[in-house]
């Protein structure tokens, strides 16, 4: 499959189809809304394939308590198709926002990520904080996080 793909930032309600897909099968799609996906600092973007949007990321102004970023970003809703995963499109997307958040002068990015993605978010030089936790429905989690230097 050619690696042809576009990039933009969407709205929450593109983001809902493939999240409740993905990563929240067990909810009705307007259950998968979280708090602040509306906001204007709240930033959805998509990877589109052929015109179809196969991942998406979401980044909230949210800190983390164990960290005294001066701007920090959440994210949120990191979900490829499955149809589509392994080609690098969740690296694409999931990049694109962290350097698109660097260029506003965010300074840390973290996330609650899922035991089978810890490996995805390490290869992007995420590193790991904190024990092990469970999250009802969906398994173990660890928080990771990134620090983004100022280019
Ligand atoms: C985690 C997730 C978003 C990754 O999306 P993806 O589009 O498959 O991601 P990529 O293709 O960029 O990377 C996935 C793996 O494929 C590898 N890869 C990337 N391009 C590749 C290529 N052309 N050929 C072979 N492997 C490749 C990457 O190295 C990566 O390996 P790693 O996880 O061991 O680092 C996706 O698996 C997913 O939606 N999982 C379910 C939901 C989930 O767990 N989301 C995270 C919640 S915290």
């Amino acid at each position: 499959m050619s690696l042809q793909y576009e990039i933009k930032r969407i709205t929450t309600a593109q983001t809902l189809p493939l999240r409740q897909k993905v990563l929240k099968p067990f909810l009705p799609v307007a259950e998968c809304i979280n708090p602040g996906d509306d906001l204007a600092t709240t930033y959805h973007f998509g990877l589109f394939h052929g015109g179809k949007l196969v991942s998406i990321s979401t980044f909230l102004l949210e800190s983390h308590p164990a960290f005294s970023a001066g701007f920090p970003y959440r994210l949120r809703g990191m979900a490829t198709d499955d149809k589509y995963r392994g080609q690098g499109f969740g690296q694409k997307v999931l990049s694109h926002g962290v350097e698109f958040l660097r260029s506003q002068g965010c300074d840390f990015i973290w996330c609650n990520a899922r035991l089978k993605a810890f490996n995805f978010y390490a290869t992007l030089g995420f590193r790991f904080h904190g024990p092990m936790f469970e999250l009802k429905d969906i398994g173990p989690h660890k928080v990771m996080y990134k620090h983004l230097i100022r280019r």
